[in-house]
């Protein structure tokens, strides 16, 4: 082929991926577990031009700034190393999460960019094979691959890093954001200088793959409540680990800190939510589908709030030559 168009969701981690044991080949210094959504997809095509000097990236029709286009890039020469090709390609992309969500567009925009540049380039890779590409773009891509549940097992080389589905109970999630604008610092960044800087860093690795298993039990199980109370303290244990980093990283502001707040007090009242967070200020709350409306209007006044569900991983919407 040589133009393929992909699309791709973004997931939220409810065991989180923090630090890397391999930055060059993106292996994680622990597993982690999300939920891929049915909402804010990334849709991108990827054109070959042989006679091309350079690859070109646009993001939602404007050129993108020189650290996107080169770590598109450099991705693209890892397809190229494997399909044998030296053609430059174009890459366009289109982003539905609104800027500033929160919502880690790296997932969506490196799960896509995989499937579309395995097609084009003529790789026939299975779902395993694409998710471990992806991880190459950004750890949690890999995870976009999968419908619904995913499970990233660490592994300890390429071949054994990489997401597949899991059973699990049903959930919503409830998305607050509580700042739209927050600059934040970048999630490789924060990770690099958490592993160096924080005294903490050792035990969260631990505790993450004591968490993992203790998860994926959990769901295997449809153990809504146990799915959520692991899925709190993982994302506490977290922020704790990256806030004791030098210098302090608090991604949390007391904006976030007030939805964790009114979560306990709904569950004080007999409405099961848990709450978690990622690399900034925005709060993403779990709850059981038939109580996602409940709690969406207890938590109205703390921000813009969207209830998402599981969607698809990553998948190839059209081929031509
Ligand atoms: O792969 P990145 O750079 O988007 O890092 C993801 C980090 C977290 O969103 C905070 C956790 C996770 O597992 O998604």
């Amino acid at each position: 082929m040589t133009t393929a168009t992909a699309r791709a969701h973004p997931n939220i981690a409810l065991v989180k991926y923090w630090g890397k044991r391999d930055e060059e080949l993106m292996l994680p210094a622990a597993g982690s577990l999300s939920l891929t959504l049915d909402a804010y997809a990334t849709t991108t095509t990827v054109s070959l031009e042989p006679s091309a000097a350079g690859d070109r990236f646009a993001l939602n029709g404007a050129e993108a700034d020189a650290g996107q286009a080169e770590r598109v890039t450099r991705f693209l020469d890892l397809v190229r190393s494997r399909a044998g090709s030296t053609a430059r390609a174009v890459v366009r992309s289109h982003n539905e999460a609104p800027t500033g969500a929160g919502l880690a567009s790296s997932a969506s925009g490196f799960a896509a960019l995989a499937v579309a540049s395995a097609a084009a380039y003529d790789l026939d890779l299975d779902r395993e094979e694409l998710s471990r590409l992806a991880r190459r773009g950004s750890g949690s891509a890999t995870r976009s691959l999968v419908d619904g549940l995913a499970i990233w097992h660490a592994g300890d080389d390429d071949a054994s890093s990489f997401a597949e589905p899991l059973e699990g109970p049903a959930m919503s999630m409830i998305i607050v954001t509580v700042d739209p604008g927050q600059k934040k610092i970048s999630s490789r960044e924060a990770m690099r200088r958490t592993a160096r800087t924080s005294p903490y860093y050792t035990a969260w690795v631990d505790s993450t793959a004591r968490s993992l298993e203790e998860m994926a039990a959990a769901c295997r199980a449809g153990d809504f409540t146990r799915v959520g109370e692991i899925t709190e303290s993982n994302a506490l244990r977290m922020h704790a680990a990256i806030q004791a980093s030098d210098p302090p990283i608090r991604y949390l502001r007391s904006a976030s800190l007030a939805v964790f707040d009114a979560v306990e007090q709904l569950r004080a009242d007999g409405v099961e939510a848990y709450a978690t967070a990622d690399a900034g200020p925005n709060v993403v709350v779990i709850s059981r589908p038939e109580d996602a409306r409940a709690v969406s209007r207890h938590l109205a006044g703390h921000g813009e709030i969207s209830i998402v569900g599981a969607g698809p991983g990553a998948q190839l919407i059209t081929e031509e030559d």
